[in-house]
């Protein structure tokens, strides 16, 4: 399948305010005169919905790992074949608030399986598909979840599960976040989001603007 649309993921920690960066990213790419669609993980779909609130609803670690990344790898694979490459068919700019990026550092640094299972389990069932951008927003997890409780008080589910994971965990997601942008430098830009979160929405929309102008230059030579 020839995807003519771009494939645009942010990955970060908790509270590194991926939400809010994607929401002013796409009002920025729609004023550009992009299509964007907005879509997230876990969840997507209707059935991906259903699996965050199994999945989300366990405080610490309630799900076998190995039960975790086939909910999640099955709720990816009805997002990319229901949701996410009609929308690149079709030529829209889709914008995903987390992918396989996120299993690699939750189910694999945050919990101990191999990051070479949890690429074959990808390619045998989602298939060679991978973002043409990635934008890791990267914050220390004790800036994080101190913003993020902030923002959840009076929402106990997620915060407990933050919470219940521990500090070392996060550490461990956020090495494997960090690895994975180096080890694919060329299509991912890391964000620092410790700054003001004006300043990072902006980061983020120039990087993704010099990025997405340089895919069209390579589209226009072919
Ligand atoms: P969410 O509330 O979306 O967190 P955030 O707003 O920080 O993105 O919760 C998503 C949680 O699911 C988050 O803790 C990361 C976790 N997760 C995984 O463990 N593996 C995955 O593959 C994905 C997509 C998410």
């Amino acid at each position: 399948m020839t995807a003519r649309g771009r494939f645009i993921v942010l990955e970060g920690g908790d509270g590194a305010g991926k939400g809010s960066a994607i929401a002013s990213l796409a009002a920025g790419l729609q004023d550009d005169g992009y299509d964007v669609l907005t879509t997230r993980e876990p969840g997507g779909t209707p059935e991906g919905l259903q699996l965050r609130a199994l999945l989300l609803a366990a405080e610490g670690e309630v799900w076998d790992r190995g039960a975790e990344l086939l909910l999640m790898t099955a709720a990816r694979l009805q997002h990319v074949r229901r949701v996410i490459e009609p929308a690149l068919v079709a030529g829209m700019v889709v914008l995903c608030d987390r992918f396989v990026g996120s299993s690699l550092a939750y189910q694999g640094g945050g919990r101990g399986i191999p990051a070479d299972l949890i690429l074959d389990l990808h390619r045998r069932f989602v298939g060679d598909f991978w973002p043409d951008l990635t934008v890791l927003l990267d914050i220390d997890p004790a800036v994080g979840l101190a913003r993020s409780r902030r923002r959840l008080s009076g929402d106990g589910v997620d915060e407990g599960r933050f919470e219940e994971l521990g500090h070392n965990f996060h550490d461990r997601v956020r090495r494997s976040f960090l690895d994975q942008a180096g080890q694919h430098a060329s299509r991912t830009v890391v964000i620092d989001a410790s700054r003001p979160i004006d300043v990072v929405q902006q980061d983020v929309i120039g990087q993704v603007r010099t990025r997405l102008a340089q895919f069209g230059e390579v589209d226009g030579e072919g």
